[in-house]
């Protein structure tokens, strides 16, 4: 069986190539409103071309799988081998690893929890030196499926976000890539497994290695559901209720933003496409772009394991997951939902958690002390001073 959730993703006939962002950018434009057109259009064409409802459904409580072609299932990653396996497994105790933040006392685990959903469960994050930061942190499960990453987008792919929070005042306050670099060559078991896992490589031991280990590790964390089971056409895999709250979720047009592998990860949107959005102290994608079009504009999130994951939004403001649907209602798709309707909603959003692949997040031995902090106890501020301000 092909376990790759790429290739499983592409080649199943329940997922279409009209992805919400394709449709989106056929149409010239990625604001929501537009989407929702879009999709109506295309939905009709498939229901009129009367293709699918080849699988055993219930008409009336059913949705056939293969009309949910602006979703397409997860499924568990293979377990890497040779290369691969040394990257993730690199990329695994780098990722726990508090000697990469500047003073010693910060990983990318202290606020992306792998065992709490990779959220940290605080409105903002409190980073180096329990400096807060501006932003609510996303999961890192399944945000490799994303097309851009960060609430605004401001990194391509995961190489290149794990840079940030390195570098980040706020976050691991490491003032660039040598400082990093410091700490891991200083470990010699990272100088080994680097070269390991980067064979070809004549420099491995290098920055960009680092964050591809990172990445490579981030890449598994995946986390397949019931509403997989349901899109691969096993439809007793969702309640009655929970397909009752499909029903909600598409007759809203939520599915016009949050679609595709990652139910969202696919466009920008407007927060406040329908009806403008009171607080806008975060300009979203502006503040990277400078653009004032993209002002208000941030990457539509995921909503998988979004029951796990409050609280919401890039400020994280909302604490309830229904007070978030039901904003999402008034701002978003126009609409003012009733109480049932938002219990609905949440009934099926909880289809979408999926369990925590533990044996994947086993957190490695802590890694040995780290030479150039060594003689330094608690004082990363005062070894780096030493080190010529590295
Ligand atoms: C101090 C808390 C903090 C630390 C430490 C931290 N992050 Fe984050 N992370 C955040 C916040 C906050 C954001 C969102 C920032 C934004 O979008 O502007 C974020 C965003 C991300 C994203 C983007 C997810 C998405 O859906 O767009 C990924 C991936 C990620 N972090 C991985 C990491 C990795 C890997 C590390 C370690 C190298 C790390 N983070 C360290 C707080 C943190
Ligand atoms: C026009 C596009 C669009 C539509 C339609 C839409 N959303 Fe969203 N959704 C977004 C964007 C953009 C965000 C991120 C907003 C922010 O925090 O900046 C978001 C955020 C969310 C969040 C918070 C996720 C988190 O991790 O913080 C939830 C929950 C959510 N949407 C659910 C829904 C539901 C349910 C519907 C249908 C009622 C819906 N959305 C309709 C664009 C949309």
């Amino acid at each position: 069986m092909n376990t790759n959730p790429y290739r499983a993703t592409h080649g199943s006939s329940v997922v279409s190539p009209l992805s919400p962002n394709r449709i989106a950018s056929a149409f010239g434009r990625t604001d929501g409103r537009t989407m929702l057109a879009a999709l109506a259009l295309f939905a009709g064409v498939l229901s009129l071309s009367g293709c699918g409802a080849s699988l055993d459904i219930k008409p009336d409580a059913d949705i056939a799988p293969n009309h949910l072609y602006m979703f397409a299932a997860i499924t568990t990653p293979p377990t890497p081998t040779g290369v691969q396996a040394e990257r993730v497994n690199l990329g695994r105790r780098l990722y726990y690893d508090t000697h990469l933040s500047e003073n010693n006392t910060v990983s990318c685990n202290s606020c992306h929890l792998l065992n709490k959903y990779g959220a940290d469960g605080r409105p903002v994050s409190l980073g180096h030196n329990n400096k807060p930061g501006a932003r609510n942190a996303p999961t890192v499960y399944n945000s490799g499926l994303e097309f851009v990453q960060f609430w605004d987008g401001r990194a391509k792919d995961l190489t290149a976000q794990a840079a940030g929070p390195m570098m980040n005042p706020v976050e691991m306050g490491n003032t660039g890539p040598e400082q990093v670099m410091t700490a891991v060559r200083s470990n010699p078991q990272y100088v080994h497994d680097l070269k390991q896992a980067f064979p070809n490589d004549a420099n491995a031991v290098s920055f960009q290695n680092v964050t591809a280990s990172i990445a490579s590790f981030e890449n598994g964390l995946q986390t397949p559901s019931r509403w997989d089971r349901y899109l691969q056409g096993d439809t007793n895999a969702l309640t009655a209720e929970e397909k009752h709250g499909l029903q909600v979720y598409l007759r809203t047009g939520c599915e016009a933003c949050h679609a595709g592998k990652d139910m969202g990860g696919n466009s920008y949107e407007q927060l406040g496409a329908a009806n403008r959005w009171a607080d806008r102290s975060d300009p979203g994608r502006a503040q990277t772009t400078k653009q004032s079009r993209d002002t208000m504009f941030f990457k539509v999130p995921s909503l998988r394991n979004v029951d796990q994951t409050g609280p919401y939004f890039h400020d994280g403001h909302v604490k309830t997951l229904e007070e978030a649907v039901r904003l999402m209602g008034e701002h978003e798709a126009g609409t003012e939902l009733s109480d049932s309707d938002i219990h609905a909603i949440v009934t099926f959003l909880h289809a979408l958690t999926g369990p925590i692949p533990s044996q994947y997040i086993q957190p490695p031995a802590p890694e040995k002390s780290i030479a150039t902090n060594a003689g330094h106890p608690n004082t990363g501020g005062a070894a780096h001073t030493a080190q010529g301000g590295l």
